[in-house]
């Protein structure tokens, strides 16, 4: 019998993870479980004293279910197997970290994070004979087998949000809005935004593009007699050369931003059109959760306790067809969910006439 579980946030933060976390504790509250709460993600476990706590249900009073961030912290970085130390050195600290949740009594652990989390936690909880369940949460919502991931939808409406603020400035001043989005390599939060926003034209970096055609689609607009457009842009579109649009952060990896921008450029010099850029940036993942991401935390959060209670676990609990279900990690690590050229999203975008790239969706620009 499980007597106690931990619970840990991994990656990047996004709106609902703070109601999982309340989900979790409430429901293994129902079991006779304690949970306790492992702060900023592997480093909790590495560092000593531990920084860990328990989570009791009172703490979840109403409040936390609307906060955004998470209560426990989050690192995106911690590979227990490549730990970057203060000296810059990369070091294993499996051994410690598997030493620090048996030191916790931790019986079984949910993990709420991306497919990198997943992975690295796989590795550990494997290598610990420790039972791992995860919760998938990013707004890129490009986990493998679950539609929508804890603040995916929230991003998307922070983005349209955005484009609604953007579209009475536009046509104030007969311009073209160019706003960037997050996403990473996948164009979720973009395409999606560009559908609820009515945009005119939305790059994704799973479909090319040429400049041309975003000229010819933005000349069209203005031949209609409609004196602004709005462009949504995902962050790593590249440029029209295929240049990636990014800096190297400083411990590895690459930080994109800046492809709005060069668009904006690009589209002023060559078309004359008084152009601004607004990049969204990490604004799409502080505001609080909306209704339907509370729901799907919350769903995920109970299953993901379920799945510990009948042994199901090495699973990643999903959300498919508005219900829950589960999928091996074997499945899901290494994987992702780009846009698909022929996604509804893709369709339903070309349908409405946004230039969507060169796509077989896209009927040849105007
Ligand atoms: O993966 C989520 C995400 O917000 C991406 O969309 C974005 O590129 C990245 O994280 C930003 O990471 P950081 O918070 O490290 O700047």
């Amino acid at each position: 019998m499980v007597k106690r579980i931990g619970v840990m946030t991994s990656g990047g933060d996004c709106a609902g993870l703070n109601a999982a976390i309340r989900a979790i504790v409430l429901h293994a509250d129902a079991h006779g479980w304690e949970v306790v709460g492992i702060e900023d993600g592997t480093l909790g476990l590495y560092e000593r004293p531990m920084r860990a706590r328990r989570l009791h249900p009172e703490e979840f009073d109403g409040i936390l279910l609307r906060r955004a961030g998470t209560i426990l912290g989050t690192v995106s970085h911690g590979d227990p197997f490549a730990f970057r130390m203060p000296d810059g050195s990369v070091v294993d600290q499996s051994d410690r970290m598997i030493e620090g949740m048996r030191t916790l009594g931790i019986e079984a652990l949910i993990c709420i994070g991306g497919d990198g989390s997943f992975r690295i936690l796989d590795r550990l909880c494997r290598k610990g004979g420790i039972p791992l369940v995860g919760v998938p949460k990013t707004i890129d919502n490009d986990v493998y087998g679950t539609d929508a991931a804890i603040g995916f939808n929230t991003a998307v409406e922070v983005a349209v949000e955005a484009l609604d603020r953007l579209q009475p400035t536009a046509q104030s001043h007969d311009r073209v809005m160019v706003l960037e989005v997050m996403g990473r390599d996948a164009g979720h939060i973009a395409i999606h935004a560009a559908v609820a926003g009515g945009a005119d034209i939305c790059l994704i970096p799973e479909i090319p593009y040429s400049f041309d055609n975003v000229a010819a689609k933005l000349t069209a607009v203005r031949a209609s007699g409609r004196s602004f457009s709005l462009v949504v842009v995902a962050e790593a579109v590249r440029t029209d050369k295929g240049e990636p649009v990014a800096r190297p952060k400083p411990d590895g990896g690459i930080r994109y931003g800046g492809i709005g921008q060069w668009l904006a450029d690009r589209i002023e010099s060559e078309l004359g059109i008084d152009s601004r850029v607004t990049v969204l940036g990490h604004v799409q993942r502080g505001a609080e959760p909306i209704a339907v991401d509370r729901v799907v935390a919350s769903a995920l959060g109970i299953h993901a306790v379920d799945l510990i209670a009948s042994g199901r676990t090495g699973t990643v609990a999903v959300w498919s067809r508005r219900s829950v279900g589960e999928l091996p990690l074997a499945e899901v690590v290494g994987r992702s969910r780009p846009v698909e050229p022929d996604d509804i999203l893709v369709r339903t975008a070309a349908g409405l006439g946004i230039y969507v790239g060169e796509t077989a969706a896209c009927p040849a620009v105007p």
